[in-house]
């Protein structure tokens, strides 16, 4: 709904993950006509609602694309073994192109534990964009899976024809798999880049300086409409439950908005933008059978 209150123009993220769910769509309609059907296996583990309804999406929004896709389910004190064996399964299986392993892993909270899992992945499989290698095609500049987050940030900051050569960009948040590969995307478009974190001193004069800023920490409401440069385009990465059940991003988007140039909504923002991109990562993993 529009908002004539608001100064910034508000990203539909929903309508935009639409717009690229169509093109994925007709990308697998043509792999059809070779036979080919994207295959995309999720390996579940445990009954966390969260990870449940992200993977339920993941789900649907495959098989609307036309996409095989197979959530492997397994019990949440799960051994590694047996998540090991359920990921060397799908990366041995030819009608699967991409493999993920949705996190948290609810009994295995050891990172090294994590780290067994996730790394077996084959990397031609990787459409999370997790693994080293892919990491490091990313940091490197070369062509390799992207992680799903920060890849729909830089469509959205596209379809919003924010520029970004040459403007200060702060990612707010350095985890492997949004603040670090989204400075790398931002910086490989040119903007020059500032990752802040917990240590950061004097966090909302960092976030001020900039034009771009992607909210990636996990904070309920952090950044403030007060910390923006008037006319920034602000990202908003959070997905926070609150204890009255509402959800809400790590930007506070009633002062936000009256202050930015354009705005991610959450609900309703980056995150359907991740999904759709998964999609996208999966049917290129497909696509390069034809080469
Ligand atoms: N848990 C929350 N988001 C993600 C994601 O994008 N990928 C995986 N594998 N797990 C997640």
């Amino acid at each position: 709904m529009a908002r004539p209150d608001l100064t910034a123009r508000v990203v539909d993220g929903k309508a935009l993950a639409n717009t690229l769910q169509a093109e994925v769509a007709a990308r697998v309609a043509r792999l059809a006509a070779r036979d080919i059907t994207p295959g995309l296996v999720v390996v579940l583990a445990g009954d966390d609602p969260a990870s449940a309804v992200y993977v339920r999406n993941k789900a649907r929004a495959a098989e609307a694309c036309g996409l095989r896709s197979r959530v492997v389910r397994l019990p949440a004190e799960a051994s590694v073994d047996a998540l090991l064996d359920a990921v060397h399964t799908a990366n041995a299986d030819p009608q699967v192109h991409g493999v993920l392993v949705q996190l948290p892993l609810p009994s295995h909270p050891s990172p090294e534990h994590v780290r067994r899992v996730t790394r077996a992945i084959a990397p031609e499989k990787d459409v999370d964009g997790f693994l080293p290698v892919s990491q490091g095609l990313l940091a490197l500049g070369e062509p390799g899976f992207v992680p799903c987050t920060p890849a729909g940030c830089m469509r959205i900051l596209a379809h919003a024809q924010v520029p970004l050569r040459g403007r200060r960009a702060v990612v707010v948040g350095r985890s492997a798999i949004v603040g670090k590969p989204m400075a790398h995307l931002l910086l490989a478009a040119d903007a020059t880049v500032t990752i802040a974190h917990s240590h950061t001193e004097d966090l909302p004069g960092v976030v001020r300086e900039a034009d771009v800023v992607v909210a990636a920490v996990g904070r309920p409401g952090l950044v403030h409409g007060g910390w923006l440069k008037p006319g920034a385009a602000v990202l908003d990465v959070g997905i926070n439950r609150l204890p009255d059940g509402r959800l809400v991003g790590d930007v506070d988007f009633e002062s936000a908005a009256r202050v930015a140039g354009v705005i991610t909504p959450v609900p309703g923002g980056v995150g359907p933008m991740t999904i759709a991109c998964l999609l996208d990562n999966t049917v290129r993993a497909a696509e390069r059978e034809l080469s």
